[in-house]
């Protein structure tokens, strides 16, 4: 790319992600990222009335309060050390997942594996230096990929956030032994020059 279309496209990046900024603002989301999510959500009609659902990495709570919204009535748990904003009925656990204290608590809330949708928007806090920061976001990966065997039911969902680098390709392609389906898309509220993707992993095969 020449230097002069590499900044008109940082240029056109930096509009769009503006014009989400703005929009979440005018319509009084409590973040950018609830855009992300409703764009997953409309294409692949993640959510379901009824549904149980684990939400990593969930601070400020964007998409919190979209899956509220939508699944009223429905248990939604919540995971994330940093403050969520959520309503009363969702289920907050305020330790980061991978501690040990997490998972005990998911024990006293689920009957075994009976979720039907995880979701995991964690993103480590970034050192700047690419190989740490690589290596940071595929370990949250394998966290979620984690919380999916152990706690989705047969025919579950999947959605993680992830960081194209060191380690993706191996780890999609792990993924995709466990799901019937694994597609990755980038949705438009996501930053053009960022290297996050998400994994949309859809029916879980259970242990094997
Ligand atoms: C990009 S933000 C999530 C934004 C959120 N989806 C929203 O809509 O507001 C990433 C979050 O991942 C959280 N995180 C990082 N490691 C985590 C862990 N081990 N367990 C739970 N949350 C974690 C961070 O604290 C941070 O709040």
């Amino acid at each position: 790319m020449s230097k002069r279309s590499k900044s008109s496209h940082r240029w056109l990046s930096r509009q769009r992600r503006d014009a989400f900024s703005r929009r979440a603002a005018d319509e009084g989301q409590i973040s950018r990222a609830h855009f992300k999510l409703e764009q997953l959500d409309g294409k692949f009609r993640l959510l379901r009335r009824g549904m149980k659902v684990l939400e990593l990495g969930a601070a400020p709570g964007g998409w919190t309060r979209y899956i509220e919204d939508r699944l009223e009535g429905s248990l939604l748990i919540v995971c994330d050390s940093r403050p969520v904003s959520a309503g009363s009925e969702t289920v907050v656990i305020d330790t980061p997942y991978g501690e040990e204290a997490a998972d005990l608590r998911l024990e006293s809330l689920l009957d075994g594996p009976e979720l039907d949708l995880v979701l995991s928007d964690m993103a480590p806090n970034m050192s700047g230096n690419r190989a740490t920061d690589q290596a940071r976001s595929m370990y949250l990966a394998d966290l979620a990929a984690e919380a999916a065997v152990r706690w989705l039911k047969p025919g579950g969902d999947l959605v993680v956030k992830l960081f194209q680098g060191q380690g993706f390709d191996a780890w999609v392609g792990e993924l995709r032994r466990s799901f019937d389906t694994v597609q990755l898309i980038k949705p438009q509220a996501s930053r053009s020059e960022s290297r996050e993707v998400y994994a949309v992993a859809r029916q879980f095969r259970g242990l094997q």
